[in-house]
């Protein structure tokens, strides 16, 4: 159970997850979208059958949430292309694990959310991604894991914490959301507990990340606590985006915590950020 495929292998997760695959000896092959587009369900289908992998992680998506309400493309990314990459892997009996979102829930909740909650995206990135859920549900003989994840950052893509930073050279005060709630989330951990889980061989749906919550506001206050930027909590209201984001989407983290006994579980969002701002 070695040899692994990731797919969206230039992304912000995918370079953490290939360099943690690395270091404990799997073999990588690692392509994006110019090598494989996973909506082309034949090259899909072809390059499973050419390359025999043990696992395929996908990390390929449409991302960018705001820009999903008015790009029907997103959602052929990250919900039609599941069916493929299922069948593909169910057909070659390889395993997949993939990538959804907190934004596959409602504004409803107060306190962290289980597996299996009811979905009901409020936006179309995850109506995307449910529908990329309910692909993988619906393969027969399909040997699966979804990681549900949230409020992501890390040093391959554009994020939260660089914005901030960048922001603050040129600004005095910063006004971000105080009222949405989530788990911010590097995907240097996340890549570390991904790999680490790969010998349990999870099977469903699970949500990860660190071990408490915050505002954006919090986060990035925390971000900026060495700079000379003030941070001002506002409201959603004061702050509108053309994607709808639920106020309280954090995921609940029992299901991992019962199943995999690891250290990395107990990292709070505020050891993450250390960690990433010591970055060389
Ligand atoms: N970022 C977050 O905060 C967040 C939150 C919740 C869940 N997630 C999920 O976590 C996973 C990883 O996210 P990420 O932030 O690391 O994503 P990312 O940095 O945007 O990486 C996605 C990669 O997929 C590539 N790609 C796009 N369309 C493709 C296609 N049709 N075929 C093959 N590759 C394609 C992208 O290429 P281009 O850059 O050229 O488009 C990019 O290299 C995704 O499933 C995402 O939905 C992310």
């Amino acid at each position: 159970m070695n040899k692994v495929l990731v797919t969206g292998g230039k992304g912000m997760l995918a370079t953490d997850l290939i360099y943690f695959l690395k270091k404990e000896n799997y073999e990588v092959i690692s392509v994006d979208i110019e090598e494989l587009d996973i909506i082309k369900e034949k090259d899909v289908h072809e390059f499973i059958l050419k390359t025999k992998p043990n696992i395929l992680i996908n990390s390929a998506a449409y991302t960018a949430v705001d820009k999903c309400e008015s790009e029907p493309i997103s959602e052929k990314i990250n919900g039609e292309a599941l069916k493929f990459l299922s069948q593909a892997c169910a057909n070659s009996s390889v395993k997949l694990i993939h990538f959804s979102t907190d934004y596959i829930f409602s504004d409803n909740f107060t306190k962290p959310i289980s597996e299996n909650e009811k979905t009901n995206p409020i936006n179309a990135y995850g109506k995307g991604k449910l529908i990329g859920e309910e692909n993988i549900l619906k393969e027969d003989n399909l040997d699966y894991s979804i990681f549900r994840v949230q409020w992501l950052y890390g040093k391959n893509g554009k994020n939260f914490v660089d914005t901030m930073l960048k922001l603050s050279e040129t600004k005095n005060e910063i006004s971000v959301v105080s009222d949405q709630i989530g788990r911010p989330t590097s995907t240097k951990f996340l890549a570390e507990l991904v790999v680490k889980t790969l010998s349990l061989n999870l099977k469903g749906i699970y949500h990860l990340g660190p071990k408490d919550e915050c505002s954006w506001f919090d986060f990035a206050s925390y971000i900026l606590k060495d700079k000379n930027t003030k941070v001002l909590p506002i409201p959603s209201s004061a702050y509108p985006t053309p994607a709808k984001r639920p106020f309280y989407s954090v995921l609940g983290l029992e299901k991992i915590n019962s199943e995999l006994k690891d250290k990395i579980l107990e990292k709070t969002w505020k050891e993450l950020v250390d960690e990433y701002l010591k970055r060389s």
